[in-house]
């Protein structure tokens, strides 16, 4: 009894003080006001420095359910001396209303996490992470505001061992969600939303990252719902509802004659509902490297434009002059398709325009049923493509049927 009640009372004056050795930190401790007007970026930082700072096993920053609060572009910097660090966004956190109000664009990133391991973010259904990023989409400018690229809302950098779990993410500026240079990742249960015609909103974007899962989460943007970049392999992506977006893209790969690569990439049990895209790969003219083994198996397709589709010729901007046909070309090797079924908006649903210089090769569509939403057949076009099919509508003229 009296324990208990020493407990409770250690608790509530670690919550109220901060004390440097208590495991939770409130950012109102740390002189956060949380209505929605007032900066609280400084007290964040506070509240993190003294948990990142502190000892014990596992440290606690925690972010109040009954408010909201108001945050500038900051970084949760680490390395952190305890070895788990979790970040509990309970309330709701605005960004400034317009991007003339941001502090600065410097760091292309609104909430940013750096080298920080055995991080574990916790968010809520019901309360959301809003960048409201309406005055960058209108910026004719797109992408860009005097020299900074536009803000990803959540940006993670260099975090080992990192789980995000029950996030929502609305209106940001740029990507929802970044991965970089990390290993070992969780993305359970999110939900990124952002409107349909909001230009660069990616769900998640990844790269130069390793052993990857996101699993059960609703992505709905207007932009790719994760796309995979350079430097990624094994990649496990289940049970992500998609639409709108642009589908789920490894790529673009290739840009500008640079050498990139993606490998191992599991995409399972995912619908593309009423996406530009659905499943899809997409490599520049004149770049190296490769993308192999991509599996997509279980894809159920709701009026999607472009249910399957591979792009060696992404675009033909020749920026760096190296765009040309006769040069090179990333190989895309052992891609499966299996197991879709659903409809097409379009009258094409299988596409694969591959280069002349390094053929796709291995490309097996298996068990693929789809039909446009009127139940007509729709076509399968492709150029320059090896491998094989087994009891798809439509057929894949490239391919040998088995
Ligand atoms: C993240 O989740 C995985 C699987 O649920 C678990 O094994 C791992 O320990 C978690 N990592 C952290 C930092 O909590
Ligand atoms: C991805 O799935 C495959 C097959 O189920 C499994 O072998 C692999 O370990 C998974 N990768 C990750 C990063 O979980
Ligand atoms: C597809 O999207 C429409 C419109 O948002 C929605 O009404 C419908 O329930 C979705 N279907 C599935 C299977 O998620
Ligand atoms: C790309 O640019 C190079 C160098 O400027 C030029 O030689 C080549 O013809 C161009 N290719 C295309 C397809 O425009
Ligand atoms: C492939 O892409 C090139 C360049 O965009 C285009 O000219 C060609 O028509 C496309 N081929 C197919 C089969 O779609
Ligand atoms: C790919 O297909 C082409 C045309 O059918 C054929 O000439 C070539 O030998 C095949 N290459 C491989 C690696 O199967």
């Amino acid at each position: 009894m009296w324990e208990r009640l020493r407990y409770a009372v250690l608790v509530v004056t670690c919550v109220a003080f901060g004390f440097a050795n208590c495991q939770n930190f409130n950012v109102l401790s740390f002189g956060a006001k949380g209505d929605g007007v007032t900066d609280d970026s400084e007290a964040f930082l506070k509240a993190w420095n003294a948990a990142c700072g502190g000892g014990g096993n596992e440290q606690t920053l925690l972010i109040p359910s009954d408010n909201t609060f108001l945050l500038q572009p900051l970084v949760f910097q680490g390395p952190c001396r305890s070895p788990y660090m979790q970040v509990q966004f309970s309330g709701n956190i605005v960004a400034p209303n317009d991007k003339g109000e941001w502090s600065s664009c410097s760091s292309n990133r609104w909430i940013g996490f750096s080298w920080v391991s055995g991080l574990t973010v916790v968010g809520s259904k019901t309360r959301r992470i809003d960048g409201r990023g309406s005055s960058f989409w209108n910026n004719p400018n797109q992408g860009n505001l005097g020299g900074c690229d536009w803000p990803t809302s959540l940006h993670f950098q260099s975090c080992n061992n990192l789980n995000i779990s029950g996030m929502t993410s609305a209106n940001s500026p740029r990507n929802h969600i970044s991965i970089s240079g990390c290993e070992q990742v969780t993305i359970s249960d999110v939900n990124l939303l952002a409107p349909e015609d909001s230009p660069n909103t990616d769900g998640i974007d990844i790269s130069a990252s390793s052993y990857i899962n996101i699993v059960n989460s609703y992505i709905g943007t207007g932009d790719d719902c994760i796309a995979i970049n350079t430097g990624c392999a094994n990649i496990n992506i289940t049970g992500v509802n998609c639409g709108p977006g642009h589908g789920i893209s490894v790529g673009s790969l290739g840009a500008k004659g640079f050498k990139e690569t993606v490998e191992n990439v599991q995409v399972v049990d995912c619908t593309f509902n009423r996406t530009t895209n659905g499943a899809r790969i997409k490599t520049w003219p004149g770049g190296q490297g490769y993308a192999r083994n991509i599996h997509f198996k279980r894809i159920t397709v709701i009026n999607a434009r472009n249910p399957i589709i591979i792009d060696q010729y992404y675009t033909n901007d020749n920026q760096s002059g190296q765009a040309s046909e006769g040069n090179s070309a990333v190989a895309i090797s052992h891609v499966k398709f299996i197991d879709f079924e659903g409809t097409t908006s379009d009258e094409e649903a299988i596409k694969f325009n591959c280069s002349k210089i390094t053929r796709c090769s291995d490309i097996t569509v298996e068990k693929v049923q789809i039909t446009t939403a009127d139940g007509k057949l729709p076509t399968a076009t492709c150029q320059n493509v090896n491998g094989t099919s087994l009891g798809s509508v439509p057929l894949v003229p490239c391919l040998s049927e088995l």
